[in-house]
């Protein structure tokens, strides 16, 4: 299996592990920083009892975009078709954008809570570096980094308030975090909903090209 077909669960036994939370092979982010969960490929049913009672009756199993589906007793929650997209032109050279740091972080929830990007918690900033552009003091775009199986590091939180879209800060920012990913050796990707037509043109004009559909799909633990 190539590691893009299992980017949580490669993320979190892997450079995310630190950040990790485990019962046998089920495996989770820690508290406020993502709420993804893995099994192994081909879960067998103590996987999914492991992953039960990591995340507690009641509780949210986001299995992101894994080919995997829970036993039918796990009521599903939410389920959205979308593409795994990889670079794979070379980029142009992006206007540096800074970093954003832990004193950003109650700016960066009120514009995602505000522009709806994906989930931003208040410790999502610990999965990588994000950059962001303020105007007048107020945080008006930002991106950054999520998910890192090897080789690969994940372009996340893509997001523009909307009084300054069509400015191109959203490009200049996903080409500064592909640019930063390239230089370390690693190869970016990213995640968009299928009906997000205005993401998924801005990624395929920065040279993004689509790997393959995904389902993100979530259950409630019974
Ligand atoms: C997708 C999004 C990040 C784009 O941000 P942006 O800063 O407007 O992006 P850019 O200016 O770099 O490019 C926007 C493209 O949108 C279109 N656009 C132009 N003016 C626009 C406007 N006023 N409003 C929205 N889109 C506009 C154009 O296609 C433009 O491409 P162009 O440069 O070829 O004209 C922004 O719309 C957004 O925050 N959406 C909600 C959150 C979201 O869906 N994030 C992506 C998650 S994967």
């Amino acid at each position: 299996m190539h590691v893009l077909d299992d980017p949580v669960r490669q993320s979190l036994l892997g450079r995310h592990a630190h950040l990790a939370r485990r019962v046998g092979n089920a495996v989770t982010y820690e508290e406020g920083v993502a709420t993804f969960a893995a099994v192994p490929a081909d879960p067998s049913q103590g996987d999914w009892d492991d992953l039960g009672r990591l995340l507690g009756s009641g509780g949210l199993a986001d299995l992101f975009s894994a080919p995997v589906s829970p036993p039918a007793s796990w009521p599903p929650v939410f389920e959205l078709e979308g593409y795994q997209m990889v670079l794979d032109r070379p980029l142009t050279a992006p206007a540096p954008a800074p970093e954003l740091g832990p004193a950003d972080v109650p700016d960066m929830m009120a514009l995602t809570e505000l522009t709806r990007p994906g989930p931003f918690q208040s410790r999502t900033i610990e999965l990588g570096t994000f950059y962001g552009i303020r105007e007048n003091g107020t945080l008006i775009a930002m991106a950054g980094e999520r998910l890192q199986p090897p080789g690969w590091t994940e372009i996340s939180s893509v997001c523009t308030a909307p009084e300054a879209r069509g400015r191109g800060l959203a490009a200049d920012l996903v080409r500064t975090a592909a640019s930063r990913i390239l230089a370390r050796g690693d190869q970016p990707f990213l995640h968009v909903a299928a009906a997000n037509t205005t993401a998924v043109r801005l990624y395929e004009r920065l040279g993004f090209a689509i790997r393959r559909r995904v389902r993100f799909h979530g259950y409630r633990v019974p």
